[in-house]
């Protein structure tokens, strides 16, 4: 199983920023490939900057990253002003959508209804996914890490296909404490979580549980990622902050 080392631009950069940066973790990239044969690299883009980068893919043939969309609406088309289609998102090139990110669940309040209907409708339609579970500090501080992460995964996943590629689909654990706040979980809640995590998936997803990737975000920076790759079920990450920029984000990636 290769490692899925992926990247969170959230709200940043225009398309030009959006291409000067992928243009420069593009040169990184080359430069490491020898290192880089057992991983997989990933970036979530805003939806406009998906162009930018179908273009550079275009004049370049090919990339050494693969990219996609932090968001889109689960119909093929209609009347939902605002929104993206995956149609839309297919014609940028993007293959990989990112589901259930605790900002979408927070301010954009989607549960784990629409999630369950947004990651079926993905994989159906041919994309692969992030899904991204995590507790907020009151849920962990009164007991309930086990219960939210576990209610997260059976209401979010209840809808996944049962023909899918389990390389196609990969969890991203993210404590919503440790996003954007530079907390990163110890050594061993990661590996606590990611090891719930994974028998929680057992139960749901059976024997394609042992090669789904389990991904760690939350404040992963260039200094304390080797660690988190070492630990038992980190099978990449999901990193934020540290993206915006090639020079940290290769160093991450690396790891
Ligand atoms: P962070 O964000 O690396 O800035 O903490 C991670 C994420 O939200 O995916």
């Amino acid at each position: 199983m290769k490692k899925l080392m992926a990247a969170n631009w959230k709200m940043y950069k225009t398309p030009e920023e959006a291409r000067s940066e992928a243009e420069k973790l593009s040169t990184l990239l080359q430069d490491s490939s020898s290192q880089l044969v057992d991983k997989e690299v990933l970036l979530f883009v805003p939806a406009i900057d998906l162009l930018a980068l179908s273009q550079l893919l275009d004049e370049s043939r090919e990339l050494p990253f693969m990219y996609g969309a932090q968001n889109f609406y689960p119909a093929m088309e209609g009347a939902f002003t605002g929104e993206n289609s995956l149609e839309m998102v297919r014609a940028t090139k993007a293959g990989w959508v990112l589901v259930g990110h605790s900002e979408r669940r927070a301010y954009f309040k989607e549960d784990n209804a629409l999630l369950a209907t947004k990651a079926e409708f993905a994989l159906q339609n041919g994309f692969r996914v992030v899904f991204c579970v995590g507790e907020t500090l009151e849920e962990r501080e009164s007991g309930q890490l086990q219960s939210v992460i576990k209610s997260q995964l059976q209401e979010g996943l209840a809808k996944l296909p049962s023909d899918y590629d389990a390389k196609d689909f990969a969890i991203a654990y993210e404590p919503v404490w440790a996003i954007g706040t530079g907390k990163v979980a110890s050594e061993s809640d990661i590996e606590e979580a990611h090891a719930l995590v994974r028998a929680i998936l057992s139960e749901i997803i059976f024997e394609k549980s042992s090669e789904t990737r389990i991904l760690y975000g939350g404040s992963v920076k260039p200094d304390n990622a080797v660690n988190i790759m070492k630990i038992e079920n980190v099978d990449g990450v999901l990193v934020g902050g540290a993206s915006l920029q090639a020079s940290s984000f290769i160093e991450i990636v690396l790891a």
